[in-house]
């Protein structure tokens, strides 16, 4: 299969993700179904692709006709063999939990066709280990799109030990298809390049607040101003979702060692449930 062979692309969770991932899809010109697992989460994940792709219509960043014919190109689904019935492609981007996403792929086995290639958007975990769930992992490969899709141009596309040339050259085919650059990540390792950087980047600047050596706005003003970054670290932190990167650094820690241990202020943020933007207050109130 080449991208031209491409028409229809499933989405799995319909979350901060995984509905930007559906809705640059769907501009792209791919049919797209965007599944999570209740009708609730399915509706808000639409919801929001309506609302960026109106914003960025009012931004005139494109037209409103295109915004329009680019919903209209996105159905929702709960059930599984109905969301997957004709997908070429199948973009997962499910909690960032080896044990879900295991699940999830043991599932997705059972109904997906067997030409449809599957890309895990995970953050962090490995695309060998997940890809050893399925019965296909020559064309299973890591996509990794950067939070929020429609803005960010980066693709990570990440090679498992068992996947295909094919696969990952149709995957960065796919990720250009829609407007975006790719970077072909060879060695699966956790956080692949960006995150084994921007992560630990998040959670230094946790350290150095927990450790009482600065404060949360000096922090993120160096970074914002200082280092040039669109974001201080704790606004990015709370953008991405502290879990997301709470997350990435348990899986970093647990394979990679000591050096990423994960700062007890995200932990806390993370068990009071102050996820960041998503759930109105993170390390910034956003009621
Ligand atoms: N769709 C459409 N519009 C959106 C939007 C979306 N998804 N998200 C925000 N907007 C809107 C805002 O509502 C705002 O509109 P108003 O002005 O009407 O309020 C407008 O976009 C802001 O856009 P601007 O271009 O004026 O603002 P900006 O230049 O600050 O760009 C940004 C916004 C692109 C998000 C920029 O701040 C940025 O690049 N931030 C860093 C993001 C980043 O680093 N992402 C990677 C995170 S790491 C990750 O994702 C990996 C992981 O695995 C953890």
């Amino acid at each position: 299969m080449n991208v031209d062979d491409v028409d229809s692309i499933t989405v799995l969770g319909a979350g901060n993700m995984g509905h930007g991932i559906a809705e640059v899809a769907a501009l792209a010109g791919y049919d797209v179904v965007l599944r999570d697992i209740e009708d609730e989460f399915v509706q808000q994940g639409y919801d929001k692709i309506e609302w960026s792709l109106n914003k960025l219509a009012e931004k005139d960043r494109l037209s409103q006709d295109d915004a329009d014919a680019a919903l209209a190109r996105v159905s929702t689904a709960v059930d599984l063999g109905e969301a997957v019935a004709d997908a070429d492609v199948v973009i997962e981007a499910v909690p960032e939990k080896m044990a879900i996403k295991k699940e999830v792929y043991a599932e997705l086995e059972e109904y997906a066709p067997d030409h449809a290639v599957f890309a895990t958007n995970t953050s962090s975990l490995s695309i060998t280990e997940l890809s050893e769930v399925t019965e296909r992992p020559e064309r299973f490969c890591g996509m990794h799109f950067f939070n929020p899709p429609v803005r960010m141009d980066l693709v990570e596309v990440i090679s498992g030990a068992h996947t295909a040339d094919e696969t990952l050259d149709l995957v960065e085919d796919l990720a250009e298809s829609m407007g975006k650059t790719p970077v072909r990540v060879r060695k699966d390792s956790p956080g692949f390049i960006v995150n084994r950087i921007l992560v630990p980047l998040m959670n230094e600047a946790a350290w150095i607040v927990h450790a009482g050596d600065a404060t949360m706005a000096e922090v993120d003003a160096t970074t914002k101003y200082d280092m040039g970054l669109p974001m201080g670290s704790f606004e990015l932190a709370d953008y991405v979702g502290i879990d997301v990167g709470y997350h990435v650094l348990e899986y970093m820690h647990e394979v990679l060692g000591d050096a990423y241990e994960p700062c007890p202020l995200l932990s806390e943020k993370v068990e009071e449930g102050d996820l960041g933007q998503k759930t109105g207050a993170g390390f910034y109130d956003y009621e």
